[in-house]
């Protein structure tokens, strides 16, 4: 395999390929300064070369393309271009052995796969217009430095062409994943939802540390302190759902105490926008007693 880009989730795919055992050629990165380091970085780790779009081989059976979504097309149709710069190449220097080397250029690469949750392989065009099969493989996990998650039971979305997905199923299994099927005109909205789950849950806790330094806490002791309660809503979502495991001042209906917080929120008006737009969510979706007065309240002007 191949990996392109070496950023977050290049780095922990790479390693997690390598450790499950497949051969990594190379890592193929932009031809900047520091893009040059993280992939050298990256590729020495797992036994690859790290190269750019001009210099790579491109002698692997399969393409990851781990770089942002507005780069994919880009990057794809550099490699469509580099794939068939190679074939040219070796069809000029051994014009005899030119059959010999066309068969070897069409068994490699066979499939490219790009991760982006919300674009469908389609981004991946300029290859398949190259004879390579194409699909979006996206894990809902999260991958950041200084972390590395387990990949069993993590489910994996799969879209794309038939030859591609069956290998993405392979080795979505053989990583510890869960291959689930996500048809392109639902990537979008499925990917709403996956910001939510991590991305949007970390605004939202920065929001809290925000909410905390109203009251006298430093972002470190509010850290500290709420992570208990945390962990215990968490747990107690898995286990119960969301109607049992809420509490506070909205299913007690004091609607005397969520003036309060409103009141004094009116400093710091980026948490109080969230604490509403939540509250709201909780009038929609959760178990409330006085209702009437709640919605008054929470009533935006
Ligand atoms: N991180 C996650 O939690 C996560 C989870 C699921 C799916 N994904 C998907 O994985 C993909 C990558 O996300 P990421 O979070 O890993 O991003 P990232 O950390 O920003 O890494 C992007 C990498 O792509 C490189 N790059 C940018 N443009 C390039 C180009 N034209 N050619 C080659 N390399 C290029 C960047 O290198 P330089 O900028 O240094 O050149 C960098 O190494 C996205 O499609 C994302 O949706 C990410």
């Amino acid at each position: 395999m191949a990996i392109i880009g070496a950023g977050r989730l290049a780095s922990f795919l790479a390693m997690a390929l390598h450790g499950a055992g497949f051969m990594i050629t190379e890592i193929v990165t932009r031809d900047l300064p520091g893009s040059g380091r993280s992939a050298r970085s990256l590729a020495a780790r797992v036994g690859a070369h790290a190269v750019t779009a001009a210099s790579a081989a491109l002698d692997a059976t399969l393409l990851w393309f781990c770089v942002p979504d507005s780069a994919i097309r880009r990057a794809a149709s550099d490699l469509a271009t580099r794939i068939a710069a190679i074939t040219d190449v070796k069809k000029t220097r051994a014009p005899n052995r030119e059959k010999e080397v066309r068969n070897r250029v069409q068994t490699k690469p066979r499939f490219a796969f790009h991760s982006s949750g919300a674009l469908a392989s389609r981004e991946l065009d300029p290859l398949r217009g190259a004879g390579v099969a194409v699909a979006s493989v996206h894990p809902l996990m999260t991958f950041v430095a200084g972390a590395r998650p387990n990949l069993a039971g993590v489910p994996f979305a799969i879209e794309g062409d038939n030859t591609a997905q069956r290998v993405a199923r392979q080795i979505v299994h053989a990583l510890g994943g869960k291959s689930f099927s996500l048809p392109a005109p639902r990537k979008a909205a499925y990917h709403a939802w996956a910001t939510l789950t991590s991305p949007l849950l970390l605004a939202f806790l920065v929001t809290l540390e925000e909410a905390a330094r109203t009251a006298g806490f430093t972002r470190e002791d509010a850290r500290r302190k709420s992570l208990p309660i945390l962990h215990q809503t968490l747990a107690n979502y898995a286990r119960l759902g969301p109607a049992r495991s809420f509490s506070g001042p909205l299913i007690r209906g004091d609607a005397e105490t969520v003036e309060k917080h409103l009141a004094v929120l009116k400093k710091h008006l980026g948490a109080r926008e969230v604490y509403v737009a939540l509250a709201r969510a909780a009038l929609r979706g959760l178990p409330v007693k006085n209702r009437n007065r709640l919605e008054r309240l929470l009533r935006v002007r």
